[in-house]
C-alpha cells in the first residue's frame, strides 16, 4: 500500500471534529461548577486569562506542529527532535490510558440516565439513587466489590461505538460522524438553554449566581494570605480547566492537524475552535444555572443548597430538577442525557484516535487492526471503574492527570516548539498559511505560558501536599494516582524505544525556513 496520509475532506469537517474534542462532558459540568465555586461570573476573568495565554498559544502550537510535521504526536516530537519522541508518546497513553478508560465509563452512566428518563426511574431521592442503587458505591477506592453488570453494558455500547467511528478511515469515519453529532449537538443544547432559562427561578439564579462576580475570589494581591491562598486556587483550576476543555497536552489537536491538507489557515482554524469551545461552555452555564435555580425555587431552598459538585451535578442535582418539571419531563431527560452521550462520544473517539494513529504511525499496522485491538483492550482497562469503587478511582486519576499529566505534557511541549524548533520558525510556518499570527507568541510560548505551567504544577503540588486530595488515604492516592502515572510513563519510554522506518523520520526540505533556521 502506498504510504499516504489520509486527510480531512474539508475544512469544516476538521472543525467540527476539533470543536467534537473539545466539546464534552467537562463543558456542561466541569466548567459550570468551577464557575460556582470559584467566584462566580469572577471566574470568568482567569478563564479568559487562561485562554489568552495558555489555551490559544498552545492549540496554536499544536496544530502548527501537527500540519508542520504531519504526524501523530510521537512522529511528530521525534522529527523536530528524537529525544522528545517518549514524550510524543506519553500524551496519547495518558489521553487513551489516563483519561479514556474512565472518560468511557462517564459516557456510559449518561447512556443508562438516557434510559431511566423515559421513567423517570430515580424517582424522589435522586442521590441515594445515584450513590446506593445505581452506583452501588463501595466503601473504599480499594474496595471494588465487583462489577456493576448495567454499567458494564453501557460502557461496553461506548467503546461499540468508537470503535464503529475510528474503524475508518478520518474522513470516512470521524469527520462523517462529526458532521451529523455537532449540529445535533447543537440544535439540543439550543433547546435545553432556552428550556432552562424559561423556568421560574433560572432568572435569579442566573443573575445573583453565574454572573455575579465575587471580586476577592481571584485577588492575587489581597491584604491577608488565605484569600491570596484561596486566589490562587482558583487560578491554578482555571488554567486546568481551559487544558482539559480544549483537549490539549495529548496529542489530540497535533493528529487532528496532521491531517489538514497542505493549504489551510492554521490560525484561523485555531481561533475558531477555541473560542467555539469556550462560548459553547458560557452558554451551556446558563442551563446549568438555570435549572439549579428552578430547582432550588421549586423546593424553597437556597441555592447554594441545591448545587453540588462533580458528577453529582448531572447525575443527581438535574435528575431531581427534571422529575420536578412541570411538563415534559422525560423529553427533558432523553435530550439533556443525549446532549452529554454526543459530547462526550466525540470527545471520546479523538482520545482513540490520537493513540490508534500513532501506533499505526510507528509500526505501520492496518489501522483497522489497531483500533480493535485498542477497543478490546480499552473495553477491558474500563472495566476497573465499572466496580463499585469507579467513582472514587476515577476522581483519583481525573485529579492526578489534569494537574500534573497534562500540564506537565504542555509545559515540555512550550520547550521543544519555542526552543528547541524555535518559536520564530513555527510561526514562520503557521504565518505562510494565512492570518498572521504576531510576534507576541514567540514570547508567550518561549516564556509566559511555560513558567505559568510550572507555577501552575507548584501549585497543584504544595495543595496535594497540604492536604491529600479528597480526603482520600496517602496510601490509595500513591497507588490510584502516582502510580497510574508511572505506568503510563513507562508505558510511554518502551513505545518511543523501538526503531522507526528511517524513511519516517526525513523531513521536507524548507527552503524558506533555512534563513531562520541558521
Ligand atoms: N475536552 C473534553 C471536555 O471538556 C474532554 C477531553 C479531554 C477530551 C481531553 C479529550 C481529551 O470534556
Amino acid at each position: 500500500m502506498p504510504n499516504t496520509r489520509s486527510s480531512w475532506k474539508s475544512n469544516l469537517g476538521f472543525l467540527l471534529a476539533a470543536i467534537g474534542s473539545a466539546i464534552g462532558l467537562g463543558n456542561v459540568w466541569r466548567f459550570s461548577y468551577m464557575a460556582h465555586q470559584y467566584g462566580g461570573g469572577a471566574f470568568l476573568i482567569p478563564y479568559l486569562i487562561a485562554l489568552l495565554v495558555a489555551g490559544l498559544p498552545i492549540m496554536l502550537l499544536e496544530y502548527g506542529l501537527g500540519h508542520r510535521e504531519k504526524g501523530s504526536s510521537p512522529l511528530t516530537f521525534a522529527r523536530v527532535d528524537s529525544r522528545f519522541e517518549w514524550l510524543g508518546w506519553w500524551m496519547p497513553v495518558v489521553a487513551m490510558f489516563g483519561i479514556m478508560l474512565y472518560y468511557a465509563v462517564v459516557i456510559g452512566w449518561c447512556i443508562n440516565y438516557l434510559f431511566y428518563s423515559f421513567s423517570l426511574a430515580w424517582g424522589t431521592d435522586t442521590q441515594a439513587f445515584f450513590f446506593s442503587n445505581f452506583l452501588q458505591l463501595s466503601d473504599s477506592a480499594t474496595h471494588l466489590g465487583g462489577l456493576r453488570i448495567p454499567i458494564v453494558f453501557s460502557t461496553l455500547a461506548v467503546w461499540v461505538l468508537c470503535w464503529l467511528v475510528c474503524f475508518r478511515d478520518i474522513r470516512h469515519g470521524i469527520e462523517k460522524a462529526s458532521l451529523i453529532f455537532m449540529p445535533v449537538l447543537f440544535l439540543i443544547t439550543i433547546v435545553i438553554v432556552l428550556w432552562s432559562v424559561s423556568l421560574d427561578g433560572a432568572r435569579d439564579a442566573i443573575v445573583n449566581h453565574y454572573l455575579h462576580a465575587d471580586w476577592n475570589k481571584i485577588n492575587l494581591f489581597a491584604a491577608d494570605a488565605a484569600t491570596r491562598k484561596a486566589a490562587g486556587e482558583v487560578w491554578a483550576a482555571a488554567f486546568g480547566q481551559i487544558f482539559f476543555t480544549l483537549s490539549l497536552g495529548f496529542g489530540i489537536m497535533i493528529t487532528y492537524a496532521s491531517y489538514l491538507p497542505e493549504r489551510s489557515d492554521i490560525a484561523k482554524n485555531a481561533l475558531i475552535t477555541s473560542v467555539v469551545n469556550c462560548l459553547y461552555s458560557f452558554t451551556a452555564g446558563f442551563a446549568v444555572f438555570g435549572i439549579v435555580g428552578f430547582m432550588a425555587h421549586s423546593q424553597g431552598v437556597a441555592f447554594e443548597a441545591a448545587i453540588k459538585g462533580g458528577p453529582q451535578l448531572a447525575f443527581v442535582v438535574y435528575p431531581k430538577a427534571i422529575s420536578l418539571l412541570p411538563r415534559m419531563n422525560s423529553l427533558f431527560g432523553i435530550l439533556f442525557f443525549l446532549m452529554l452521550v454526543i459530547a462526550g462520544l466525540t470527545s471520546g473517539v479523538s482520545l482513540v484516535e490520537a493513540f490508534a494513529c500513532s501506533v499505526t504511525d510507528k509500526f505501520d499496522w492496518s489501522r483497522r487492526r489497531v483500533v480493535t485491538v485498542l477497543c478490546i483492550a480499552g473495553f477491558l482497562g474500563s472495566l476497573i471503574f465499572t466496580s463499585r469503587a469507579g467513582l472514587y478511582l476515577l476522581d483519583i486519576t481525573d485529579h492526578f492527570i489534569t494537574n500534573y499529566g497534562l500540564v506537565a505534557g504542555g509545559l515540555l511541549e512550550c520547550v521543544l516548539a519555542g526552543w528547541i524548533l524555535k518559536a520564530s520558525v513555527l510561526r514562520h510556518h503557521i504565518n505562510r498559511q494565512g492570518s498572521a499570527v504576531p510576534r507576541l507568541w514567540d514570547w508567550l510560548i518561549r516564556y509566559t505560558t511555560p513558567l505559568m505551567l510550572l507555577f501552575l504544577l507548584y501549585l497543584s503540588l504544595s495543595g496535594d501536599l497540604d492536604k491529600n486530595y479528597g480526603g482520600y488515604p496517602t496510601d490509595q492516592l500513591i497507588l490510584f494516582g502516582v502510580g497510574w502515572m508511572l505506568i503510563c510513563l513507562v508505558a510511554a519510554l518502551a513505545l518511543a524505544f523501538g526503531r522507526w522506518k528511517p524513511k519516517k523520520l526525513k523531513r521536507r526540505h524548507r527552503p524558506e525556513e533555512d534563513d531562520l533556521l541558521t
